[in-house]
């Protein structure tokens, strides 16, 4: 039976929530969405989603209110696991048949059932999984997205306990709103790909892992320092979902550069610079039409990623983006420059310096980080420095995930 007071509140809840999800854009900013709030709804303390592609499930995304609430759980985030859809896990045999799965003891699962729980997790980190409930993501035209996995309900005391009926009815119906968000977020993320790929057949170091990693060290970079400034986890969770986007769309402006200046094989001469510097101009020109934050964030980002704090980059103040010559106007300096663009500045050099070009070897990590920490209030803001020095453990995951 379900409790009708609590049917009630979780209605209500549910409602709250599906249209919050609706507002979210990025892949990596609604799954962790859903997984937090499906997490509370069904009082688990952990939860793992793993998403649908051609070779089997890969693990996405997790969450552990125990054992993760430090980098360590973003570290997490970005592993590279894929595991194969057949009925000899948890996981694979939901995928494999589409049905949920409700276990109240994960070391003691019926000996007639195929699947078995696989220990190696909780061996390595010392968890201890107990109740476990999985759901596939299906929209209501009935296509698998993913599989959503919730661990361990809790009592108000706090005690693992298994999962309840009200829960089991609840969380697939919150599934379909999920598995439908999830499908907007893939989208959104392959346009921004696509997009880039039509760079790239331009300018072929602006590549795919490039805009992947550029992207996933300003939302973290983000994260870091916000939290430092003790911003309201809500505001953190959707200025990192336009962070992520907005930032890997920085250097989209090199389509309006010509081959012979972007492809030169060696230095730039300073007129051939300063074709260059139009970039950010050209870019800017593709957001002008803002209709959304996730415009303004776009257009700021790619019009001043080039400015440095103290006040010697480019293209400096630019009221009107196509009569305005880059350089011509106010020097933008400190905290002139919008925050999300002295965040992706780092992020792009960073990995400009630890990537190859046709121009130039790739850096040592030692030479690289000691250049940073010298232009630590030069070119780049401090804060942003210290919050990307606090994630170093993250930004080598993020290069591990998205190699060249
Ligand atoms: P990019 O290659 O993506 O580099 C982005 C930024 O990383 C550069 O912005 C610069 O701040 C930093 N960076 C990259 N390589 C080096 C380096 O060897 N030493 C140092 N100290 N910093 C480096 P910047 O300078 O405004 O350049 C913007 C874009 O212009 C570059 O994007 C690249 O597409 C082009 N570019 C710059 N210099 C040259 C060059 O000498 N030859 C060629 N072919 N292209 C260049
Ligand atoms: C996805 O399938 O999660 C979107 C692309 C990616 O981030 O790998
Ligand atoms: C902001 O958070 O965007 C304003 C403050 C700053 O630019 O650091
Ligand atoms: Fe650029
Ligand atoms: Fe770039």
């Amino acid at each position: 039976m379900i409790d009708e007071r609590f049917a009630y509140d979780n209605l209500e809840e549910f409602q709250r929530v599906t249209q919050e999800l609706n507002t979210y854009k990025d892949i990596d900013a609604i799954l962790d969405k859903i997984l937090l709030e499906a997490r509370n709804m069904a009082r688990a303390d952990a939860g793992s989603i793993f998403l649908l592609e051609d070779k089997g499930l890969r693990f996405r995304y997790v969450q552990n209110d125990t054992l993760f609430n430090n980098n360590k759980g973003i570290v997490e985030l970005y592993s590279d696991l894929i595991v194969p859809i057949d009925t000899n896990s948890i996981v694979g045999y939901t995928a494999a048949t589409g049905k949920g799965v409700a276990i109240d003891d994960a070391y003691s699962i019926p000996k007639n059932q195929p699947y078995r729980f696989n220990p190696e997790f909780d061996e390595q980190s010392g968890y201890h999984t107990r109740s476990v409930l999985t759901i596939p993501l299906q929209t209501l035209e009935a296509r698998t997205v993913g599989i959503m996995e919730l661990i361990n309900a809790k009592d108000l005391k706090g005690n693992y306990i298994p999962f309840d009926r009200t829960t089991r009815i609840f969380i697939p119906l919150f599934a379909n709103h999920a598995a439908l968000a999830i499908e907007r977020g893939i989208m959104n993320r392959e346009l921004i790909l696509r997009m880039m790929r039509m760079a790239e057949l331009r300018d072929p170091t602006e590549t795919g892992p490039h805009v992947q990693r550029v992207g996933a060290y300003c939302a973290e970079i983000f994260q870091q320092l916000a939290g430092k400034r003790g911003i309201d986890p809500q505001k953190i969770r959707r200025t990192k979902d336009l962070i992520r986007l907005a930032s890997m769309l920085h250097d989209v402006g090199k389509i309006g550069i010509h081959d012979n200046i972007l492809k030169k094989p060696d230095k730039l001469t300073s007129r051939e610079f300063d074709t260059m510097k139009w970039h950010p101009v050209h870019g800017a020109r593709l957001f002008a039409n803002t209709t959304s934050d996730l415009d303004v964030m776009s257009r700021d980002i790619s019009l001043h990623h080039h400015e440095k704090w103290d006040g010697s980059g480019y293209p400096g103040k630019i009221d009107n983006l196509w009569a305005d010559m880059p350089g011509t106007g106010h020097q933008l300096k400190e905290k002139e420059i919008p925050l999300p663009a002295r965040i992706t500045a780092l992020a792009d050099v960073f990995d400009a310096l630890a990537s190859r070009r046709s121009y130039k070897k790739a850096w040592s990590e030692d030479r690289i980080l000691t250049t940073i920490s010298r232009e630590s209030g030069r070119h780049f803001d401090p804060e942003v420095v210290s919050a990307f020095l606090d994630i170093q453990d993250i930004i080598a995951a993020i290069q591990k995930r998205y190699k060249d």
